[in-house]
């Protein structure tokens, strides 16, 4: 899983996807909103820059801003991207299951956008949690986005493939028979009962292999690192504050904001 996906985080055409990406996402400008008025004290570190999507509106507002990307395509993207606006921006190439480059206790606010922590396997996954944790300072925040698994399991549904646009409908199919094609040790039972899944879907053309989890689960995963963890729609920016709000959410994924312990 690993290296495939950084392999696809390397390719020219999507490095260059990601370096047209410019605005934030509803549940970012919230999150944003809120810590407005505290940014400009904040030592921030954004993991997983891609072509530098939050680097463009976060660097300019935090007292200091740190950029790190495991794929050095990306990195070298965002130098290009950047270096007549920002030209002292530090970016670098480094990975967030080992980021001996930082201190403990370094960072006020921890960003990992657009679902980058997705891309690693479960184990891994606990290794970031835990490097954040470190290189955060205690009741500094960590804000990332993963996906949701309940939103997978609507998507790829044949009820939910069916539209009144018979073109909407022809698509929809080919997408769930190529979703059933690339992974076949997936059932409608799991996508129903698990907690969590690894899966090849449709982004990039079914390159990733992408983690997906359950709000409530991932609520869980976290605590043993983070405390006061909130759920915010992707779409809305709304804070899921409830129960109910959490076990019906069908996005395809969902921002957490919490903070370190
Ligand atoms: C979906 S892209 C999002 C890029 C950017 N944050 C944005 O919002 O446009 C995910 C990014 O995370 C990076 N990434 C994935 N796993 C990583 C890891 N373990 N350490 C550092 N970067 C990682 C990828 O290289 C990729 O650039």
């Amino acid at each position: 899983m690993n290296d495939q996906n950084q392999r696809t985080y390397a390719s020219a055409g999507i490095v260059w996807y990601y370096t047209q990406l410019n605005q934030l996402q509803p549940a970012e400008q919230v999150i944003l909103d809120r810590f407005k008025p505290q940014l400009s004290s904040m030592r921030m570190l954004d993991i997983g820059i891609g072509g530098g999507r939050t680097t463009n509106v976060f660097a300019p507002l935090v007292k200091e801003y740190v950029g790190i990307d495991y794929s050095a395509e990306m990195v070298a993207a965002c130098q290009k991207r950047f270096a007549k606006n920002l030209p002292s921006l530090a970016l670098e190439i480094a990975d967030a299951r080992a980021m001996q480059q930082f201190a403990d206790d370094s960072f006020d606010f921890i960003l990992f956008s657009f679902n980058g922590i997705d891309y690693v396997p479960e184990g891994d996954r606990l290794k970031i949690f835990e490097e954040v944790k470190r290189v955060g300072k205690s009741g500094g925040y960590f804000c990332f986005s993963s996906h949701n698994l309940q939103g997978l399991q609507k998507t790829f549904s044949l009820k939910a493939s069916m539209s009144l646009n018979p073109l909407q409908t022809y698509v929809n199919l080919v997408m769930l028979a190529l979703f059933k094609v690339l992974n076949p040790t997936v059932n409608a039972h799991q996508l129903a009962t698990a907690d969590r899944l690894i899966v090849r879907d449709e982004s990039h053309n079914f390159r990733l292999r992408t983690y997906y989890i359950r709000p409530a689960a991932q609520l869980k995963q976290l605590e043993p690192y983070f405390y006061n963890a909130e759920v915010y729609s992707w779409q809305s920016g709304r804070n899921l504050s409830t129960q109910d709000a959490l076990v019906q959410n069908e996005e395809l994924w969902l921002y957490y904001l919490c903070q370190i312990s």
